[in-house]
């Protein structure tokens, strides 16, 4: 009983020492990919800006590559009229079978809301969509949306409050994202065909450019290079739960903040529901 407590304990240390944390210099942290000819960039090394018009969006990815961790960004949103453009965060892991965890936030006009859209991939399989209206506007300051991503769970945050939990449902035969390490993405993109509105509204390029702003990245987070993790074995030992405030909350968003549950979309699985929803 002692020793197998004392293993867990300095197992735990060891996860504690090993996980890389950083908060960031966007410059040595991330690559603009898309629009690096000023659309998408870095200034003083704290703020990246992603810009949107008519001829070019833009996107950044991290260097690292992260399996397991906490990983917090904290964001603004295109201001105004925004309708038609998406900012997305995510991660997302390479190759045909590859996994990912996604924040998308669909643009509106001033002063309609933004829907937050959250959808998690494993093995190549998404439709998993869950959307939120925020509790504040988006676009006036900056706000930190989190992933916390473990063996057991995935949970998505906004300042703090669990918005979404996504359960390790492998033993009922749901395929869980562990296997691929994933790179953090972020884009802004238009995409008017269907992001405000179901498509209806358009977005206006007179009100062009758009721009995301991002700052105080911070990976609490398990990196792996060369196939090796910084958490080493320690990996499957990691777990935070959510405490019985933080499941209130949880509750509480879900009830009165969620506009869209795959989870109760009767009409697009007549079939009956993917077997995660049902548990409990
Ligand atoms: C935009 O505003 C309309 C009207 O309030 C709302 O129905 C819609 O959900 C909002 N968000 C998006 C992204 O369309």
């Amino acid at each position: 009983m002692a020793s197998s407590f004392t293993f867990v304990l300095s197992a735990s240390l060891l996860v504690i020492i090993f996980l890389e944390i950083t908060s960031a210099d966007f410059n040595n942290e991330f690559d603009i990919t898309w629009g690096s000819d000023g659309h998408g960039k870095v200034i003083n090394g704290d703020l990246l800006t992603l810009t949107l018009d008519k001829p070019s969006g833009s996107a950044c990815e991290s260097r690292n590559e992260y399996l397991f961790g906490k990983i917090d960004m904290q964001l603004k949103l295109v201001p105004g009229n925004s309708a038609g453009t998406v900012t997305s965060y995510y991660l997302q892991s390479e190759g045909p079978n590859w996994d990912e965890i996604d924040f998308e936030f669909l643009g509106n006009l001033s002063g309609d809301p933004y829907i937050l859209h959250t959808n998690v991939f494993s093995q190549g399989k998404g439709d998993r969509e869950q959307q939120f209206y925020l509790w504040f506007d988006p676009t006036v300051d900056f706000h930190t949306y989190s992933i916390l991503w473990n063996p057991q769970h995935i949970i998505f945050s906004v300042d703090g409050t669990p918005i979404r939990e996504f359960k390790n449902a492998e033993s009922i035969g749901v395929p869980y994202p562990k296997d691929h390490p994933m790179k953090i993405h972020s884009s802004l993109w238009n995409a008017d065909d269907w992001a405000t509105r179901g498509g209806l509204v358009k977005t206006d390029w007179s009100q062009a450019p758009f721009t995301a702003s991002y700052r105080n990245f911070k990976a609490d987070a398990c990196v792996v290079a060369s196939g090796k993790s910084s958490c080493g074995d320690s990996v499957a030992l990691m777990s935070e739960e959510l405490d019985t405030t933080k499941q209130e909350r949880l509750r509480w968003v879900q009830k009165k903040n969620m506009i869209y549950n795959y989870c109760s979309d009767s009409k697009r699985f007549p079939q009956g529901f993917p077997p995660e929803c049902n548990m409990a």
